[in-house]
């Protein structure tokens, strides 16, 4: 596993974070938990803000929310001077009620609906990504309702192949997702938000998979936008922004050899700027928006290994107090992790097991065929980079409380996210009348 400054083994053989001992958390708080590391958050911000000052600094990197929103992530990214891009009602209330200012917000996503356009155009976010007909006339009712004029940006899919799990990518051919370039309909799309009123159209976003490792995709996706921005251009029609999203790979296992998060950033900028000189644009501000690259490698999740069950000959299962209703990523994706017996952290990896979920469902894995020391019930795993899409995609399957978030640096610890209890667990259900009262 990639350890670093705030992730490493300590003096007692523990796995620490943010320089707190993992065992003295999971005492403190329980598991399962996820556990977030503030340093490592901060750092990456603070390598892609560097870059793009001394590179390119007509630009902004927008947190992706959808990798993890909590009030309290807003709050650290903007600190480090990032905006960012939200996809639904609720991720917008919480950046705005995180500390994101509405004008450092994106919105985005293919069916926004009527109430959480208003909401956004109401709170004066700097920009709507349009990704349908429909949303352009919703968008410009709201707006004239309102007596307002909104920016706008145009989804485009460029066509882009990126090697990744198929439901991961965005931008194939066959994507839900923008208006191809290919087959006029981004131009198209393009002229008729120019001509709506009371919108403003600021620039191109495309966004073309995310987990990918390879420089390829990147750049051919620079050299497609460009090539468009030119075509525009020709239509007389100026792209003030460009938005190329984000999808920067992050290290789950040793297998993975991603490059430094900013490095893909740079590799970005140089063709960019290739593109910009060769075809004579003038250069637009530049958009990234990282989501998984940011907080993925920051969080680790804990849990307390139960029940155990050898299949002679054939498979050894360990069990621990999570499972699908908090890391749904094996079940969806087949995603690898790596992990470490938290309290024998230094101990050699001897036998091979399946770290099964504790819920009724036979694909209910979190880690299948991995190596540890021999695990006893009531040791602790710690599963490696689940910081993104891990609390972001969890439910409350099997009516299993989603796990609370602490927030870890410099030996502190704090909750970010409470814990939900029972309670909470039943606190929307609701029961006519007419079934009478509940024994
Ligand atoms: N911008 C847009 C428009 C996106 O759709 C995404 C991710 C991002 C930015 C951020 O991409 P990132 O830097 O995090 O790769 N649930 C899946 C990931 C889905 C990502 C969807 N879009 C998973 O667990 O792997």
């Amino acid at each position: 596993m990639k350890y670093r400054d705030t992730l490493k083994i300590n003096e007692q053989g523990h796995l620490a974070i943010g320089g707190a001992d993992c065992v003295a958390l999971a005492e403190k708080y329980g598991t399962p938990l996820y556990v977030m590391d503030e340093e490592h958050i901060r750092t990456v911000c603070r390598g892609y803000k560097k870059l793009l000052d001394t590179r390119y600094a007509n630009s902004r990197i927008l947190y992706a929310s959808k990798a993890f929103a909590a009030l309290a992530v807003y709050g650290i990214v903007h600190s480090e001077g990032l905006g960012a891009d939200v996809v639904s009602g609720g991720e917008l209330y919480t950046a705005l009620k995180g500390g994101m200012p509405a004008e450092e917000i994106y919105f985005h996503g293919n069916n926004k609906s009527r109430d959480e356009l208003e909401f956004a155009v109401k709170e004066n976010v700097h920009a709507v990504v349009v990704d349908s007909y429909y949303e352009i006339e919703t968008l410009s009712e709201i707006a004239s309702k309102l007596g307002k004029t909104q920016k706008a940006l145009v989804r485009v899919n460029p066509g882009i192949d990126a090697h990744t799990h198929r439901f991961i990518q965005t931008t194939r051919t066959d994507s839900k997702f923008g208006f191809s370039i290919a087959d006029g309909s981004a131009l198209a799309t393009i002229k008729k938000v120019c001509a709506t009123k009371n919108l403003r159209f600021i620039g191109l976003h495309c966004h073309i998979g995310s987990q990918i490792f390879e420089q390829k995709p990147f750049e051919l996706a620079v050299e497609k936008m460009t090539d468009f921005i030119s075509a525009l251009n020709k239509e007389n029609i100026s792209v003030e922004e460009l938005d190329l999203g984000g999808g920067y790979g992050v290290t789950y296992t040793d297998d993975d050899k991603p490059l430094e998060p900013h490095q893909y950033v740079s590799i970005i900028i140089d063709k960019l700027d290739e593109c910009l000189k060769h075809k004579k644009i003038a250069p637009p501000k530049l958009i990234l928006e990282p989501g998984r690259s940011i907080v993925g490698e920051a969080g680790i999740t804990l849990y307390t290994v139960g029940a155990i069950k050898e299949i002679k000959d054939m498979k050894k299962y360990i069990a621990v107090d999570g499972g699908m209703f908090e890391n749904p990523r094996f079940a969806l994706y087949q995603s690898k992790y790596a992990a470490v017996l938290a309290n024998r952290a230094a101990e050699k990896a001897t036998e091979k097991v399946t770290v099964a979920g504790k819920c009724c469902e036979s694909g209910d894995i979190l880690i299948e065929d991995i190596m540890l020391p021999k695990a006893k019930s009531g040791d602790l795993l710690a599963v490696f980079t689940t910081g993104a899409y891990n609390y972001s995609m969890a439910s409350n399957y099997n009516r299993n409380p989603v796990p609370p978030v602490v927030l870890v640096n410099n030996g502190e610890s704090d909750y970010i996210v409470k814990p939900q209890s029972y309670e909470d667990i039943i606190s929307r259900d609701a029961i006519p009348p007419r079934l009478g009262a509940n024994k």
